[in-house]
């Protein structure tokens, strides 16, 4: 079977990277989360006080950045590393998610970042999630997946994954986060967060993770045999 791009958007905490991931490993295929870049970009900024509105102290700083992603045996997943240190849990922390939109709307910022996304993906044979995968990094991707969910249940799911992590944080609060990203993420002058016009919307309310995982898996499939024809 020729080997495809699987592109998934979408809005904050509706279950892209899980899926994703799921959908990745089920089909041999590699796993990019294109927001973990922004993550550890933005924790890298924070780390080293970079003043985002000075172009040549971004540049600067972008250079010195190296991101890569280690698979853990243990775990069946890769992990994101900041300058060969794992960050895979400081990165997911409130205090990223925080600025990590204000980060990811700087032009030098996303041109560097979609360089090497599409570099990871050149081979295909990759699940991408993000904001900007099927409308900017892989405009001919096979499949091109929407997904959104409402905002109690988005952040609810989000406090959870938060609890499981050690940080307690209260639902109004990450309401307010999700609400302000999904704002900061579609008003953006670069790659804005839009609904490609080929891709296939899913509303994950009433749905629960293994549902997904097929679902994707099942357009995948279909996908894959009309590539192949
Ligand atoms: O997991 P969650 O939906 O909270 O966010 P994420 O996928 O880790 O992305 C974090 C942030 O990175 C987003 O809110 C965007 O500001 C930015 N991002 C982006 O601009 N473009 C992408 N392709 C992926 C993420
Ligand atoms: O990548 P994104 O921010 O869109 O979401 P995620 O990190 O994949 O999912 C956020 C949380 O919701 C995770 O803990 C998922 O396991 C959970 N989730 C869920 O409980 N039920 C679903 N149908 C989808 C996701």
């Amino acid at each position: 079977m020729k080997k495809i791009v699987i592109a998934i958007d979408g809005l904050s905490a509706c279950g892209k990277s899980s899926t994703a991931k799921e959908v990745a490993n089920r089909l041999g295929y590699k796993y990019i989360d294109s927001g973990a870049m922004y993550r550890a970009v933005t924790l890298y900024f924070l780390k080293h006080y970079i003043n985002p509105v000075n172009p040549k102290e971004v540049q600067r700083a972008m250079d010195s950045i190296d991101i890569s992603f280690v698979f853990n045996e243990k775990i069946g997943f890769s992990e994101t590393y900041l300058n060969g240190l794992n960050v895979e849990n400081e990165i997911r922390q409130m205090h990223v998610s925080q600025k990590v939109s204000e980060i990811s709307a700087i032009g030098e910022v996303r041109k560097d970042l979609v360089r090497q996304q599409r570099k990871l993906g050149k081979k295909k044979g990759v699940v991408m999630d993000g904001r900007d995968i099927g409308s900017n990094v892989f405009p001919d991707a096979e499949l091109k997946i929407f997904m959104n969910a409402d905002m109690d249940i988005r952040a609810e799911r989000r406090q959870k994954e938060l609890l499981e992590k050690g940080e307690l944080v209260d639902l109004p609060t990450i309401e307010e986060n999700l609400k302000q990203r999904d704002k900061m993420d579609s008003e953006r002058k670069e790659n804005p967060l839009i609904v490609p016009e080929d891709a296939v919307i899913l509303s994950t309310n009433f749905l629960t993770l293994e549902e997904q995982v097929e679902y994707v898996l099942q357009l995948a499939t279909e996908k894959m045999i009309e590539h192949n024809e």
